[in-house]
């Protein structure tokens, strides 16, 4: 039994151990059953105990008259007495008594069910001159029951271990033990593992918007062999580290971003993938001597994602604060199709007068549950001027203007994205320069109706003032005048269109949510 277990427990860890004893019967091991009127009732300690939260029963106590000879059930130690029993002898005339019980024995381990154990007190220079037995029970949650049964005579006293309290060992993994390491509970990797087989390090990826976090399980490692780890990314300037939060784990991060750490980008079409090998080393390492593991994720492009892996990307961006709720950063970019996920790079864009502009609007920071974006309106414009008397209106109270067949708003007011487009010949009409001007804002979709009814091409909103944000990106220029971009030429010439960013002024209306 004892060896097919600790086969178990190589193989699949400590649940399958516990699992494989549960499922061959053996009896009270987790619950306590008792018969009671005739019936068999089993009760989980953990749940039903007696709470016993003396400071003197702490082995630091000095001596005293108490006699546990009347505690027979299922008790906890709480308080800063401490919370378990002490695992050595305990000298004489401590915790409130003449001889002092202790545990002779380790503590269980979680899952492990109840176990027996035997208490000893120690008495005329004999750590163990009486005894009795104990069952213990390790508790999700860090904390132990027992189940004790008065004591062999008086003045006897079950003990508690003041440097073990507020359940330090509630967090260790499954390979670890509850051990005093300089004096302090904690939790210390189990020895007596040897394990060869490196695929149970089973890393963990986490693939983050910001990060990509590889994990290993230090435990595992101490097991591989690797006394003291080593581990680095491609640029070994990234090395690992251990987790505040987690102690079982060691960790290694590279931004979510190409070239970072080694970290590279490549792009398929659907997804925009960042990978980079993490190598292993035991102690000093010598390079080619150590184990190296690929990981990668992968991230769906969308129109945020795009904009992220682009280099250069055609954008403006600007910050929203709404009170209360936090600051918003929005961003307008132009993209070359109706995917919406490859933005204009560079510092300029070429188009043809046929083609077609891609504009998305997007929220790429801040807690959107409450909000949609909402494009109010968007114009054209042949100057830098957004309040100058000639626009060309491509959204106008949420809605498309209705006399340009080639505009679409396949999005707005719906989610945390807007989208529209338009042939770009329509709205350049004469001018050689046209800015691009989008007024958003974000909707509260508990107050306000923020999906615009546009369906009789009128909006049933009321025109809206010239207050929110604006983005603005531009100009638009035509090709031949590209040198002469932002000289405000009136040359003209046939062509394809060129679109420059200039520096994405902002143009701040007041706060709209007065
Ligand atoms: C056993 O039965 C007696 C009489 O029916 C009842 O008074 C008592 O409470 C029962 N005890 C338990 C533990 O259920
Ligand atoms: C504790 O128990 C072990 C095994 O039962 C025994 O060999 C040992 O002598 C005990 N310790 C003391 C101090 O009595
Ligand atoms: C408790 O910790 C102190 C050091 O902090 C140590 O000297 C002492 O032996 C520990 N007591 C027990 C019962 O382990
Ligand atoms: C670990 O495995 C190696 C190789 O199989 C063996 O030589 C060694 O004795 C094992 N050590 C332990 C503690 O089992
Ligand atoms: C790591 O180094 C330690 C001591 O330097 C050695 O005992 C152990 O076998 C090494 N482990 C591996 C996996 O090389
Ligand atoms: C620590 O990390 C390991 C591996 O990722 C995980 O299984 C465990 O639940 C984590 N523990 C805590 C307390 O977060
Ligand atoms: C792009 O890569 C992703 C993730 O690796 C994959 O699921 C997808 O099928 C690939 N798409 C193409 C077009 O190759
Ligand atoms: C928006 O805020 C972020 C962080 O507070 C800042 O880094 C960024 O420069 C701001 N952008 C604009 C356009 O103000
Ligand atoms: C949009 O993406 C799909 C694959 O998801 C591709 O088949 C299609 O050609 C793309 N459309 C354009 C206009 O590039
Ligand atoms: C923008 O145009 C308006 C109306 O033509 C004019 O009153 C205003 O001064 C102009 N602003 C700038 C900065 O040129």
């Amino acid at each position: 039994m004892e060896h097919s277990c600790y086969l178990f427990l190589l193989l699949l860890g400590f649940k399958w151990c516990a699992f494989a004893q549960q499922v061959t019967g053996m009896p009270g091991f987790a619950e306590e059953c008792m018969w009671r009127n005739g019936s068999r009732v089993c009760s989980d300690p953990c749940s039903s105990y007696t709470v016993l939260d003396q400071p003197w029963r702490s082995t630091s106590y000095g001596k005293g008259t108490n006699c546990d000879s009347d505690k027979r059930g299922w008790y906890r130690f709480v308080g800063l007495g401490g919370e378990r029993m002490p695992e050595s002898c305990v000298p004489i005339y401590r915790c409130n008594t003449d001889a002092p019980m202790w545990l002779n024995g380790s503590h269980p381990i979680q899952n492990a069910g109840i176990v027996t154990r035997v208490a000893c007190a120690h008495w005329n220079e004999n750590c163990c001159l009486w005894s009795t037995t104990v069952q213990v029970k390790a508790c999700v949650g860090g904390y132990y029951v027992y189940k004790l049964e008065g004591t062999p005579v008086c003045s006897l006293t079950y003990c508690t271990d003041p440097n073990y309290t507020e359940s330090p060992c509630a967090q260790c993994g499954v390979d670890e033990e509850c051990q005093l390491v300089n004096g302090v509970w904690g939790c210390s990797c189990s020895q007596g593992f040897n394990n060869s087989d490196i695929s149970s390090l089973e890393p963990q990826l986490e693939c983050g918007a910001n990060e990509i976090k590889v994990s290993l399980q230090k435990c595992i490692l101490n097991q591989l062999g690797f006394q003291d780890v080593v581990m680095y990314l491609k640029d070994d300037r990234c090395a690992g580290f251990e987790e505040q939060k987690n102690a079982t784990v060691v960790s290694v991060v590279t931004p979510t971003q190409g070239g970072w750490c080694g970290t590279q980008l490549t792009k398929n079409g659907t997804h925009a993938i960042y990978s980079n090998t993490l190598y292993l080393g035991n102690g000093t390492v010598i390079r080619g001597d150590e184990v190296k593991i690929n990981f990668q994720c992968s991230y769906p492009l969308d129109m945020e994602i795009s904009l992220a892996t682009a280099i250069q990307p055609i954008v403006s961006s600007i910050n929203i604060s709404v009170g209360g709720s936090g600051l918003f950063t929005v961003k307008m970019a132009l993209y070359r199709d109706s995917n919406y996920t490859s933005p204009y790079e560079g510092s300029m864009a070429v188009l043809s007068t046929e083609a077609n502009l891609y504009v998305g609007v997007m929220v790429t920071s801040g807690d959107m549950s409450r909000f949609v974006l909402l494009l109010d309106s968007c114009y054209a414009t042949p100057t830098k001027n957004a309040t100058g008397s000639l626009k060309y209106f491509i959204i106008q109270n949420s809605c498309p203007n209705t006399r340009d067949s080639t505009i679409l708003v396949p999005e707005n007011g719906v989610a945390s994205e807007a989208k529209f487009s338009l042939q770009v010949f329509r709205f350049v009409g004469n001018h050689n320069l046209v800015y691009l001007h989008c007024q958003c804002r974000l909707c509260d979709i508990h107050t306000e109706q923020c999906r615009p009814h546009c369906s009789g091409g009128e909006s049933r909103r009321a025109a809206a003032a010239e207050t929110g944000y604006v983005l603005r990106l531009g100009p638009v220029v035509q090709r031949g005048s590209e040198y002469l971009a932002g000289a405000a030429s009136s040359h003209a010439s046939l062509g394809a269109w060129m679109i420059a960013l200039a520096s994405a002024v902002l143009v701040f209306f007041l706060h709209p949510f007065a």
